[in-house]
Formats: structure tokens, C-alpha cells, sequence
């Protein structure tokens, strides 16, 4: 594409079904609104949408569960959701909602769309019905034994034990979820897209796209994932009483399937803002679309999605969609279900004014391209250490100094000072800050812009300047203004991470537009005479207290899911450990040759339950693994993950493919197998 004339950007459309909370923000919500604010920042036209997805068999099973009715729980989340978000500063331009009667018609029509194009093939099939109930059941009104890794309670698409996607007849004893009986088959239509017909297009589409701007690894390596294990046809109609009516009238009791549903939102939600132009964001090429969203929305967007525009037609596809993995907390996955998270709404409570610490905190841990982790004790450091100890300190020192010798206003009376380090430093800002934005690395943006007010903390520890004063009062001058351009400079560019400080900063310097406009094209100075106001508190220091509630209550969570689990595992069966084997020498140890690899790609054996083959990244080479890990782990799950590798095992051939190496793993094999690795090791490091 040449360069866009506008883009649009949306983030995945968080169910109403619950409060949002920091897995949410880290790994689509807070990339997403650094992004738009930067588009901005540069004078880019661009429109940022989200809103609810009040659709999906998720909402109709919690509204069944708290005797309630649907409504009620999308609008009390709605609201919620959509409060807390700008409490938190999120810059949408609209939050829309897809119950709202602009979406319906836009769903319906695209349906009709796909229909009159003899997209669809029809099918009769047979699928669990509840007899009591009178109702057909959705795949997560159904749950059962896996058949893969036997665990109880897994649902008709999926097992949340094992990962395995599934279909509601390979459950194992199924139990309808509404009357608790077991289901009985019963024929029924859909309307089905054959997503087989489109595979070679999509196939294409996506190394073409991914050609043209770098796509994450992750992201490439899951839709490849799933190509090669083959399309089938998916059915686009469910049988519920809740959803986008499908708009044919011998369709009595069917809705849209929430992929046909909810990414259209972001169509109605552009229709909602943008009434009569909304077409230049979603029809004309020279626009940019993006999708901002989690790990587990990677193949709706990347491969259902675009298929949908395009078997439609005049719609413009996305140009990138750098979702992220996920933020855990300390290992535990965050769960709504299971409460196990850190809620924004009670972080805004307990934390007042402190937004934009969350901010940098998910920041600077953000799952770009790899799981990671949130804790207290983390963010604590991170806030004092960085953001009290180098940012507010350098802003502090440089205000507290221009106040005290200088009375607030710049001096007119200056000398030569040594500031290539500071010119350097911002000259290269605005290059470099564009260059990891530009490719979705935030981390290293959001580090960029924080070394510049480093640079200045150490321009400032170097010269002293509350030594120089008894001495040189001109050079004084020259060094305290030198440390205001840069708190400048750092007002501007720091707004996409911290949009509640920088404000502050610029009230600090009483920047005008111009002066914001100056800073942006390099040729800002500040003058003297300048009048600069008081400084005020920008971050407040967080001791042990601070967090110690926190800590307990996440640990508190931890405990009633770990007991849980225990309870489970206790009742699968009696728990038996393995023998010690003998005691060997360090010189055995030392033989076996251990090294950290990230997993590149992934896909299943071919007729075998329990192999994948995987592509691993060992920093100086690549190579090939078979695992024996696949009723344990998809293959698109794992594209990104930290292993261990025992490399220097002799090479095997396993169902004709050489296994170089093996993967280390945990866990009893039976109910459960979890990789072993080193996060912050680079590949290629070894183990000892
Ligand atoms: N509500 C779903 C989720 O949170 C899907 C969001 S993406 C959208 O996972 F495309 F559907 F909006
Ligand atoms: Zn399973």
C-alpha cells in the first residue's frame, strides 16, 4: 500500500458478560490506544472503534445461571465496561454495541449478501437438542468427558483442560447444561460458508500481506497452523433465541454465529460514528485497517474474517493484525469465570489517579510476542523505580531548580554548555519512537522515550547544577533549560503511554499549540522568559502496604482455583508418583546439553493422536522436533512458546520425520503437561 490516507483501527469487542480486566488491557486495549495516540500524536487521520459483543452462547448461559434475563447482563456490563474504559483513559472514538439496531441490520444484511451470492451450502445435520428444554444446544450448553484427555466437564467446542477443539459429539456421557439431561440428536439446518472453497485465497492473501509489512511471528505461525491442518466448512447459523435474527423466513429460532456477528461490529460501530463517510474507512483502499486483539482471537480475524469480506466483497481487508499473547499472573492464566484477575474497576478504585502507572506497567510487560507476567511486586518496583525514580525525579529536580534560583522564568543571561548528549538524544527520539511503533513493538517505544528522561536525570547528576549555582549562574541557567526542552520534548512524546501525565507536563511549561507544534517538527527552544509553574506530584512512591492487600487478595483467588483443581485431581484418581531413578554423576549431568528455543511453528502428525511436529528456533539454528505432546497442547497454541530442548539427544526418525532433539516437559502425562522454560533466556542459552 502506498502511504494511507486514513486508518482504522479496532480492538476485539470484549463480551458484556463480565468486567474487564488487566489481561484485557495488556494485551489488546492498552497496545491498541498507544498506537491511535501516536497516529494522532503524527497528524495521521484515523478512527479507533469498540465496543460490546453482546451476542454469543457465553452471555445467555451466565444470564441462565444468575436468573436473569440476557438484557440485563449486557447492559449492566455494557455500561460498566464502557465507564470503566474511560475512566482508564481509553481514546475510543465510539463505543458501540452489537444489540443495537444499526448492528442487527448491518449483520442481516451481510448474511443476505452471502446468501444471494450462493455462498453458503445448506446442510441438515443432526445436533443435541434438549427435551425439556425444547431447545437446541449450542456447543457451550453441552459439556462432557474429552475424549482426548478424559477430563471431566469439557464443552462442545472445546475442552479447557487439553485445549482440544471439539465437536459436541465427541463428547464423552454429554449433559445439557439447562436441564442437566443428557441430549438427545435431532435434525436441524444451517447455513454453512465452505471455508475449504476459500483456502488457497486466504492461504495467499496472508503471505502476500505478511510480505508487505512484518507480521508477528505468532500470528503468521497460527493461521499457517491451522491452513495446513485443512478448512472445513463452518457453520454460520446456531439455533438460539439470542443474537442477529437470521433474516429468512423458514429460519424461525436461528441467530448469525457470533463470527458473523460480532467483527461486523466494528462495521456498524464505523456506520454509528461516521454516517455518511464511513465507507472511506472500510471500502477505500488507501485506507489502513487493523485489528488489535488476543492470541485467541487470532484465526477469526486473520482467516474467517477476511474470507467473509471478501466472498462479499468491496470491503478493504485488514493490513496487519498484531495481536498479542497473554498477560498471566504468575503463571496462572486469567480467568473471568474462575475470578482469578486483577479487575480494572478495582484497580481504579484502590489505585486513584494512578492510571497511568497501570499503563506503564502492562507497558512495559506487554505479551507482544510471548506470554507474560503481571505482579505486584513488579509494578511497585516499576512505579518507584522508574517512573518516581527517573521520570517525576528528572521533571521534580528541574521545576524544584528554576523556581529556586531562578524564580520560575527562564533567564535571559546563559553561556555555552556541552548538550550534544541532550541534542543527540532528541534528535533521535521522534526516528526511533516511529520505527518500533511502526512495527507494533511497544515495549521498545515506550523504552525509547523513558531514556531520554534517563539522559537527563544523568545530564543532570553530571553537572550538578545545584553545586554550579554557588559559582556559575549562567551555566546553571543553560543546564536547567537544557532539562526543560527535554520535559518538552517528553510531553509530547510521551502522551501515547502516559496520557494523564502529559498533560501536567505541558501545564508545567505552559506549552502553547505552536510550541507543541514546534516540539513535533525539531525546531522547539525554549526562550528565555518563559514563565514555568510549580511542579506537582506526578507519581507517588508505593511501599510494601501499598500492595500488600492486593498481594492477598490475588492470592486468596490462587488458592480457592488451586484447591479446586487439587479437589479434581484428587477425584480422578489416587495420586501416584513415579520411583526416584538411581543417583547419577555431575559427569553424566553434565553431558546432556540443554538449551532454551522458542517454537516456530507446529502442526500434527498425520494419522496419530499424539504427535506434533515442531519447528524450533535454538538462536544459532532451527530445528525440527516431534513431540509427543499433542492431547496435550494444539499446535496453534504453542507458536511463540519458551521451551527447553535437550539438544545434543541423537537424532530419531518418528513416523518418517527426523526428531532432533527433545522438548522437556512437566506434569504426570495424563491429565496434564507443561512446558518447562526459561522466559528471559535468549535462545541458544544453555542450561546449568
Ligand atoms: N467478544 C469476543 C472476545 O472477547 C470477540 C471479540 S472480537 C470481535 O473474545 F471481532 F468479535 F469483535
Ligand atoms: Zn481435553
Amino acid at each position: 500500500m502506498n502511504k494511507p490516507k486514513r486508518y482504522l483501527v479496532t480492538s476485539a469487542l470484549p463480551y458484556s458478560n463480565g468486567p474487564l480486566h488487566i489481561g484485557h488491557l495488556a494485551g489488546v486495549y492498552v497496545p491498541a490506544d498507544i498506537y491511535v495516540r501516536y497516529l494522532r500524536m503524527i497528524g495521521e487521520d484515523v478512527r479507533f472503534i469498540c465496543g460490546s459483543d453482546e451476542h454469543g452462547a457465553a452471555i445467555t448461559l451466565r444470564a441462565k445461571k444468575e436468573g436473569i434475563t440476557p438484557r440485563e447482563i449486557i447492559d449492566k456490563y455494557h455500561e460498566m465496561n464502557k465507564r470503566n474504559f474511560e475512566r482508564f483513559g481509553m481514546s475510543f472514538d465510539i463505543y458501540h454495541r452489537t444489540s443495537d439496531p444499526l448492528h442487527h441490520q448491518t449483520s442481516a444484511d451481510f448474511f443476505t449478501v452471502l446468501n444471494n451470492k450462493g455462498v453458503f451450502t445448506e446442510k441438515e445435520s443432526e445436533q443435541y437438542y434438549d427435551e425439556e428444554y425444547q431447545q437446541f444446544l449450542a456447543d457451550r450448553y453441552i459439556t462432557g468427558t474429552c475424549p482426548k484427555c478424559s477430563s471431566e466437564g469439557a464443552y462442545g467446542d472445546q475442552c479447557e483442560n487439553c485445549g482440544s477443539s471439539l465437536d459436541p459429539t465427541d463428547l464423552i456421557n454429554p449433559m445439557s447444561t439447562l436441564s442437566g439431561s443428557t441430549p438427545v440428536l435431532k435434525k436441524t439446518k444451517h447455513w454453512y460458508l465452505p471455508m475449504g472453497d476459500y483456502q488457497e485465497w486466504v492461504g495467499n492473501w496472508i503471505e502476500a500481506q505478511q510480505s508487505k509489512e512484518v507480521w508477528k511471528k505468532h500470528v503468521v505461525g497460527q493461521c499457517r497452523s491451522w491452513l495446513t491442518q485443512g478448512l472445513n466448512d463452518r457453520s454460520m447459523t446456531r439455533d438460539l433465541d439470542w443474537g442477529v435474527a437470521v433474516p429468512l423466513p423458514d429460519a424461525e429460532g436461528k441467530v448469525l454465529y457470533v463470527w458473523l456477528d460480532a467483527p461486523i461490529g466494528y462495521i456498524s460501530a464505523t456506520k454509528a460514528l461516521l454516517p455518511d463517510t464511513w465507507e472511506q474507512y472500510w471500502k477505500d483502499e488507501d485506507c489502513k485497517l487493523l485489528h488489535f486483539l488476543g492470541k485467541d482471537n487470532i484465526v477469526f480475524h486473520c482467516i474467517i474474517f477476511p474470507m467473509i469480506l471478501h466472498a462479499h466483497g468491496d470491503f478493504v481487508l485488514p493490513t496487519n493484525v498484531p495481536a498479542c499473547q497473554f498477560l498471566n499472573l504468575k503463571g496462572y492464566k486469567m480467568s473471568t469465570s474462575r475470578n482469578l484477575a486483577v479487575w480494572l474497576h478495582e484497580y481504579l478504585d484502590d489505585f486513584p489517579e494512578q492510571e497511568d502507572v497501570l499503563r506503564y506497567v502492562l507497558t512495559v510487560n506487554m505479551p507482544e510476542g510471548r506470554d507474560t507476567d503481571f505482579s505486584w511486586e513488579d509494578f511497585k518496583d516499576r512505579n518507584n523505580k522508574e517512573l518516581v525514580g527517573i521520570l517525576g525525579n528528572f521533571v521534580n529536580r528541574v521545576l524544584v531548580l528554576i523556581h529556586k534560583y531562578f524564580d520560575g522564568i527562564v533567564p535571559a543571561e546563559t553561556a555555552d554548555i556541552d548538550t550534544t548528549l541532550i541534542d543527540d538524544a532528541l534528535t533521535n527520539l521522534p526516528k526511533e519512537l516511529d520505527k518500533w511503533v511502526q512495527r507494533y513493538e511497544f515495549r521498545k517505544a515506550v523504552d525509547v522515550v523513558m531514556d531520554v528522561a534517563g539522559v537527563g536525570n544523568k545530564f543532570l547528576a553530571d553537572t550538578e547544577p545545584w553545586k554550579l549555582i554557588k559559582t556559575d549562574k549562567a551555566q546553571t541557567a543553560a543546564i536547567l533549560t537544557a532539562g526543560l526542552k527535554i520535559i518538552a520534548y517528553l510531553s509530547v512524546y510521551l502522551e501515547p503511554f502516559l496520557p494523564f501525565t502529559t498533560p501536567k507536563l505541558k501545564a508545567f511549561l505552559n506549552l502553547t499549540e505552536e510550541d507543541i507544534t514546534a516540539i513535533k517538527s525539531g525546531t522547539f527552544e525554549v526562550a528565555a522568559g518563559r514563565k514555568i509553574n510549580k511542579a506537582s506530584l506526578l507519581f507517588k512512591k508505593l511501599d510494601d502496604k501499598a500492595i500488600a492487600p492486593q498481594i492477598a487478595k490475588l492470592e486468596a483467588a490462587q488458592k480457592a482455583y488451586d484447591d479446586s483443581q487439587k479437589a479434581e485431581a484428587a477425584a480422578a484418581a489416587g495420586k501416584t508418583y513415579e520411583p526416584l531413578k538411581p543417583e547419577i554423576s555431575y559427569e553424566d549431568f553434565a553431558k546432556l546439553d540443554i538449551r532454551t528455543a522458542t517454537i516456530l511453528a507446529a502442526e500434527k502428525m498425520k494419522k496419530t493422536d499424539k504427535l506434533l511436529k515442531i519447528t524450533l528456533d535454538l538462536g544459532f539454528e532451527q530445528r525440527t522436533v516431534v513431540s509427543g505432546i499433542a492431547q496435550h497442547h494444539q499446535a496453534e497454541n504453542i507458536i511463540g512458546q519458551k521451551v527447553l530442548i535437550l539438544a545434543n539427544l541423537a537424532p530419531r526418525k518418528l513416523r518418517g520425520v527426523e526428531s532432533q532433539g527433545m522438548i522437556l516437559m512437566a506434569g504426570d502425562g495424563k491429565n496434564n503437561l507443561f512446558f518447562v522454560s526459561a522466559h528471559d533466556a535468549e535462545n541458544g542459552e544453555g542450561v546449568s
